[in-house]
């Protein structure tokens, strides 16, 4: 077996604040196969995108990062060194939630997607690299891709933009490429088409993909395993059909009982399901289970670590239940 591209075990980050220091991660463990897409999903302040910024070294400054075990490509990483820092824009693109953050208002979409290749490829002119945008701006979906290149961004809408970022990411042949929450900016036809644009994407680049979202229906649609975070640790892992199909942890259950089905027409009267309680403190986590507290299934064992079990096929998840 070919070794993964990333295998992190054990990252923890934490902030530094006025109230004291908050652990956000909390022995975190993540493999991304080449070539594998993996989706981390999670609860709106689960960490997810602490987890993505760790790997891009684009942690604020207030952030204290560590892991047991951090390998990139082979190579040894910590995730805080000037080394990854290198690797943005290279090895590792990023596709952000808000396209804007990712593009220059000043200048026209041709000459960003120009400029976003020179590190890669230092050695082609202006025209190869023109052509080579060109090319890749009709493949994500953006008609008349000639004419549009000379525009600017706020000539495109937000559907549009998004395409253009994606262009962007894959313009640097990146070895790993996160897309965090690449669609809750666009409105459900948009964000169809965009998941419609990564899908085919996934089928043709070599590249590994993680793909953030609070959404299990993306994720699904997009990826070969999945990463269930609860307030910084994960609680479950595996492939996405194993895990879909047969949540173990009460939180995947529950987690998949809130999702609305985002292709079927929306009902106002069907009952959301919602999990009760709150996510607890950063700054006081509890010794025993993390998710105890809003646990359906919560029992007296939970206030002790649950053991972290592992069924056939990679299914992982950590959780007293079923343990005995
Ligand atoms: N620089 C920082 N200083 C202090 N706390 C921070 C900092 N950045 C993030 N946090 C906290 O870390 C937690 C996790 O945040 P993160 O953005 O990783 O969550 P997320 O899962 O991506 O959430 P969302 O779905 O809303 O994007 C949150 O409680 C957040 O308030
Ligand atoms: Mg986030």
């Amino acid at each position: 077996m070919t070794e993964p591209l990333v295998s992190i075990q054990g990252l923890n980050v934490s902030y530094r604040g006025a109230g004291g220091t908050a652990h956000i991660l909390d022995g975190v463990d993540i493999t991304i196969g080449r070539g594998q897409s993996v989706g981390l999903v999670g609860e709106s302040g689960s960490g997810k995108s602490t987890v993505a910024f760790a790997m891009l070294g684009l942690l604020a400054d207030n952030a204290e990062v560590s892991a047991r075990r951090a390998i990139f490509d082979g190579r040894a990483t910590t995730f805080a060194d000037k080394e990854t820092t290198a690797l943005r824009g290279t090895d590792i693109a990023m596709i952000f939630q808000d396209p804007m953050t990712a593009l220059n208002p000043m200048f026209t979409i041709g000459t960003q997607l120009v400029d976003i290749q020179r590190r890669r490829f230092p050695r082609d002119n202006r025209r190869t690299l023109w052509a080579r945008a060109e090319a890749v701006l009709a493949d994500v979906g953006v008609q008349d891709a000639a004419q549009r290149m000379h525009r600017y961004p706020h000539e495109f809408s937000g559907g549009m933009r998004q395409r253009v970022v994606i262009a962007m990411a894959l313009l640097v042949e990146p070895k790993l490429l996160i897309a965090d929450e690449p669609t809750t900016a666009l409105d459900a036809t948009i964000e169809a088409q965009v998941v419609d644009v990564l899908h085919r994407l996934r089928q043709r680049t070599a590249a590994s993909m993680l793909v953030v979202s609070h959404s299990m229906g993306l994720i699904a649609e997009l990826c070969d395993s999945v990463v269930v975070m609860y307030a910084g640790t994960v609680v479950e892992s595996g492939p996405v059909r194993d895990v879909l199909h047969r949540p173990r942890h009460p939180y995947t259950r529950a987690l998949l009982a809130c999702e609305i089905d985002p292709y079927a027409a929306f009902d106002p009267a069907q009952d959301l399901a919602t999990i009760p309680g709150n996510v607890p403190d950063p700054a006081r986590r509890p010794e025993g289970c993390i998710f105890a507290s809003r646990c359906p299934a919560s029992h007296q064992r939970c206030s002790k670590k649950p053991p972290h079990r592992q069924t056939g096929s990679g299914h992982a998840f950590s959780c007293w239940l079923e343990a005995a």
